[in-house]
């Protein structure tokens, strides 16, 4: 663990309904970074990611930012510091300026300027301000939630297949807009996909989880080798195989 260190599991287990949900799971993911987390469908993805900001409690383990145990934490504080993308983007009624605001008015923070700041990180222009949000296709959709979350200021982005709706052209579009908001905000995304090829593209660590047992994590350039770029070669590799 470095100071730089911003996502640690240590040992988490979460068992559900008499289920291992999540299995011993171990890993430390540097401030900056994209770890793209994939595994089949039931494998744990959603509930790791939403164990991070507490929307569901751990049996056992620890979970640290910046070397706080989350517990230790409040848990409206630690949503605050943490956004949340998930697949199909649920839009509040009314325009996108109410969207994005949201949050901002719910902590007395509004400002004309966080929004419009939200909006260009998000790569929507102004012209969208005033359109209904249930208007809009997905893909705008999903830029108005990554909007609603950079406007309270995230240190932490979790991305639930936060493209699975969309088709490969958008969703090409949409990993661009995150990989620089990465760049530009400094954030550390934790994004779960089912897509091997999506995760090769996005992430600086790769996690690969199976049955709630973190099976491999790394950083990207020793989960895929240079020698294996076509990606059913890396299954074949043993990689990933399912
Ligand atoms: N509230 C719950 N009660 C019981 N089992 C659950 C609950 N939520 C998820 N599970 C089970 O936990 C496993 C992991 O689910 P999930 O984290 O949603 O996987 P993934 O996101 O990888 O598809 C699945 O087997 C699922 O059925
Ligand atoms: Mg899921």
């Amino acid at each position: 663990m470095t100071s730089h260190t911003h996502i640690v599991m240590d040992r988490v287990s979460k068992h559900l309904r008499g289920r291992t949900v999540l299995n011993n799971i171990s890993f430390s993911l540097p401030a900056g970074k994209i770890m793209a987390v994939i595994g089949p469908s039931g494998s744990g993805k959603s509930t790791l990611l939403r164990t991070i900001n507490r929307l569901i409690e751990i049996d056992s383990g620890t979970i640290f930012i910046y070397h706080t145990s989350i517990k230790k934490q409040n848990p409206i504080r630690i949503r605050r510091k943490i956004g949340l993308v998930a697949q199909t983007p649920a839009m509040f009624e009314g325009t996108v300026l109410e969207n994005i605001r949201y949050g901002l008015d719910l902590q007395n923070k509004y400002s004309k300027q966080a929004v419009l700041k939200a909006l260009r990180d998000a790569e929507l222009t102004t012209e969208f301000l005033y359109r209904k949000a249930s208007n809009l296709s997905v893909g705008e959709q999903q830029r108005v939630a990554i909007a609603r979350a950079l406007a309270l200021e995230p240190e932490i982005l979790l991305l639930d297949e936060p493209t699975a709706a969309l088709d490969s052209k958008i969703t090409r579009r949409f990993e661009a807009t995150i990989k620089h908001l990465k760049d530009v905000r400094g954030l550390t995304i934790v994004w779960v996909t089912h897509d091997l090829a999506q995760a090769r593209r996005v992430g600086d660590y790769v996690g690969i989880l199976k049955r709630g047992k973190l099976e491999q994590f790394g950083p990207a350039s020793k989960i895929f080798p240079a020698a294996t770029k076509d990606h059913d070669k890396a299954k074949r590799g043993g990689c990933c195989k399912w």
